[in-house]
């Protein structure tokens, strides 16, 4: 009583000043802990990053995402049976609290990977042939208008196309159709971009994502108009996602079904409950169609760049953002430092030096190859991606190159159109580039 009385006596300046004091008190010992105390305290790096998480958004966010022991990653990401959660701030970037690649722990998301897995074996991608195919006809058939027209091609917006009408075509049983475009929609790229650099903002301010949904979608598409254009992409997930669910309540899909497309089969298979919900199965759809169309693509641009300009093969990096784990079981010991179970750790396969694949014995270096990272959460689709990176290199060289290797020039396109400068999760080169242009002879 006597508290309530002596409360009630406050003003609200003494209240809000009291309340400030206690929050700065709060930060005050958060922030000796963090030096002094916490159990990384002696680890080398920054006391700024050690202090605040604010560091990291500086950097991604401030100064757009520009920018160990290679060692280290087989035993941090290496076996696919050692539990490895996500760190639960950093997951958040992916705007979708409950999708797959978002799932924290560990257990949680082998349940979740568990149905989708069959969708993208071996045996899988081998039924997928003959999309896959399909497609790269399509993708001859316009180089070979743009041969015959003389106009400079971008080849990173053909590469995109290609593998988006891949994989919305398998996902959902209806391609998008970027390849048909005029240009290969050439405003998917800077869309992808927009989204991608976004995603940094998330981690910080995950509110973000239910804030821009809920403002009207014309609202968006004055302020930043690649993001209004995502969530438009998204309601064309939604629906096709949606037909696909009718077609199941209808009783027209069977058994059958599994072997077409990969939202048939998963809408049979005997998921978890949760994982048959609209939002969940959105949020994957989502993730489906964005990681099966970016990656590839640039992993193609990149190889096909230093193809023409006859600098040697290098590798191109998956995804160069440090990718959290967290070993709620496990600790580590780098560089005579202990890391205690629990704590995020990160990494980038950006980080592991590509000299080592030309140096003697490469051949045993073989796990420094972490494009698809490694573990439990090795990408989904990198069979997919494999077959679709093959089968077009081998196309452009036979069809495209010619036998003297002249059948393919630069088009205005330097280093600079193809070299990393900016980290939004999937790497970009910089944002005023032109992309890898291309003219056929
Ligand atoms: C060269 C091509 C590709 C590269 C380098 C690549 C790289 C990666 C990496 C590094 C991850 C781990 C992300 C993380 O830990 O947060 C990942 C996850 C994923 N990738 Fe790929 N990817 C490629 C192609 C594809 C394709 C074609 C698909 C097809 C849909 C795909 C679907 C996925 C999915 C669904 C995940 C999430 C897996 C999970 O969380 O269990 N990727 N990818």
């Amino acid at each position: 009583m006597a508290t309530s009385t002596w409360v009630t006596d406050l003003s609200w300046g003494e209240l809000l000043g009291g309340a400030f004091a206690a929050y700065l008190l709060y930060g005050i010992a958060l922030a000796v802990y963090r030096l002094y105390f916490h159990p990384l305290t002696r680890y080398p790096g920054p006391k700024l990053a050690a202090l605040t998480l604010w560091y990291e958004f500086y950097y991604e966010v401030v100064k757009r995402g520009r920018f160990a022991d290679p060692d280290f990653y087989e035993e941090l990401y290496g076996s696919p049976t050692r539990k490895r959660d996500k760190f639960e701030w950093s997951a958040k970037m992916f705007g979708e609290p409950n999708t797959l690649i978002s799932t924290v722990e560990h257990d949680i998301h082998k349940r979740r990977r568990a149905p989708v897995a069959p969708y993208f074996s071996m045996a899988a991608i081998r039924r997928v042939d003959p999309v896959i195919r399909k497609y790269l006809d399509i993708l001859n058939r316009r180089l070979g208008e743009y041969k015959a027209s003389g106009q400079p091609v971008t080849l990173n917006c053909a590469f995109m196309a290609f593998t988006t009408d891949i994989i919305t075509e398998y996902a959902f049983g209806l391609s998008w159709g970027y390849l048909e475009a005029e240009v290969f929609y050439p405003n998917w790229l800077p869309l992808v971009i927009g989204v991608s650099e976004q995603s940094l903002l998330h981690k910080q301010m995950p509110w973000l994502t239910n804030a821009l949904r809920k403002i009207p979608l014309e609202w968006v598409m004055k302020v930043k108009p690649e993001v209004a254009a995502f969530h438009q992409l998204q309601r064309g997930i939604q629906s096709q996602i949606e037909k696909v669910m009718k077609q199941k309540q209808d009783g027209e899909l069977t058994k059958d079904s599994k072997q077409t497309t990969i939202y048939h089969g998963l809408l049979m298979s005997d998921a978890h409950a949760s994982e048959m919900t609209p939002e969940y199965l959105h949020g994957l759809g989502t993730t489906v169609v964005s990681a099966g169309g970016i990656t590839t693509a640039h992993y193609l641009k990149t190889t096909k760049f230093h193809l023409l300009a006859n600098s040697g093969f290098r590798i191109s990096h998956g995804l160069l953002a440090r990718l959290t784990r967290v070993a709620p079981e496990e600790s580590f010991t780098v560089g005579g430092y202990t890391i205690p179970p629990g704590t995020p750790i990160s990494m980038s396969s950006w980080l592991i030096p590509t000299e080592r694949w030309l140096e003697p014995g490469a051949e045993q270096k073989k796990k420094y190859l972490v494009n698809f990272t490694k573990g439990s959460r090795i990408c989904l689709g990198k069979d997919l991606g494999r077959v679709e990176i093959v089968y077009t290199l081998s196309s452009m060289v036979r069809r495209w190159c010619g036998d003297d290797g002249k059948g393919m020039e630069l088009y205005r396109t330097t280093r600079e159109d193809v070299d990393i400068a900016h980290d939004f999760f999937n790497p970009f080169a910089r944002l005023d580039s032109k992309g890898l242009r291309v003219v056929l002879k």
